[in-house]
């Protein structure tokens, strides 16, 4: 039974401030959505402040390192060089990449090519060539923040049923963000993004989703794209999570590696897609703190 809080008590958040000129009527604000059924955010899902400024630092460096990769991804290279470079950008710049030997993970980035819906590890022996379509999927450890976004790059001139699946994924994100702000809820964000890529012919992955990130690398809550409107977790100010759909040309249906048990595939061997972000729902609406 955690102790109630009286109003000149020292906030929870850690800001220093008294309960009543800090959270307090937020925290009866997030009651009354419980009384009436909603799932709500626990404390330890809000940032504070000092929270959130580390994390932007982190975020600055994450977007840094993809800049990075942008400028030399090309046909020729291996999925290697990328994970060198993502290495080295993000060592040079005082961070660590948090991929790496995370859960056993063996690489410093995540590189996802064509049919490979997520997880993909780098590799020397695995050479881009013209037409491929790639996620590169960087997190950053900074000061002890964590950030985590990701983009897609197309290799020269792809199909035009390739290229437009790569918008799309990217459009899907972008009506997912313009769904987060505070007093609504994940399924906004969810159904936005699942209703974009139905009405363009694809299908949404259902078991690998979004997370909570700053603190930890994953964190509460667990974050889905294929949730409806008013369901899901509410959104409060503090609350940080990726919007990471991956959007599969054919059907939604994926299988793992068994030789790695990390690289997700999709069942029917069509080309899957994903962008990520990572966004900070704020008083107002919501700031993006990774793209
Ligand atoms: N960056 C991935 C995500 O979006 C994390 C994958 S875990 C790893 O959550 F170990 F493979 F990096
Ligand atoms: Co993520």
């Amino acid at each position: 039974m955690k102790k109630q809080l009286h109003a000149n008590d020292p906030c929870w958040c850690g800001s220093g401030k008294a309960y009543s000129g800090c959270h307090q009527a937020f925290d009866e604000r997030i009651r009354a959505f419980r009384r009436q059924g909603a799932i709500v955010p626990t404390h330890n899902m809000i940032k504070n402040e000092k929270q959130i400024e580390g994390i932007r630092e982190a975020g600055k460096i994450n977007v840094a390192v993809l800049d990075y990769v942008a400028e030399r991804i090309r046909a020729g290279i291996t999925t290697d060089d990328i994970d060198r470079w993502v290495y080295e950008e993000t060592t040079r710049l005082g961070a660590i990449p948090a991929p790496l030997h995370y859960e056993g993970f063996p690489k410093s980035v995540c590189t996802s090519v064509n049919d490979q819906v997520c997880h993909g590890i780098p590799s020397t022996q695995d050479v881009l060539v013209e037409g491929d379509i790639i996620n590169v999927d960087c997190s950053t450890i900074y000061n002890g923040y964590f950030a985590d976004s990701s983009r897609m790059f197309i290799i020269g001139e792809t199909t035009p049923e390739k290229r437009r699946l790569v918008e799309v994924a990217k459009a899907c994100v972008e009506a997912g963000l313009e769904q987060v702000k505070p007093w609504g809820f994940l399924g906004d964000m969810g159904q936005a993004v699942h209703d974009l890529a139905r009405k363009n012919g694809y299908t949404v992955v259902r078991e690998v989703g979004g997370h909570g990130v700053g603190i930890q690398f994953h964190e509460e809550p667990w974050v889905s794209y294929v949730t409806r409107r008013g369901t899901d977790m509410l959104m409060v100010p503090g609350m940080m999570f990726t919007i990471e759909p991956m959007i599969n040309m054919g059907t939604s249906a994926i299988f793992i590696d068994n030789d790695n048990e990390w690289t997700i595939y999709t069942e029917d061997g069509q080309p899957s897609a994903q962008w990520e972000i990572q966004v900070l729902v704020t008083p107002t609406g919501h700031e993006v703190i990774s793209w």
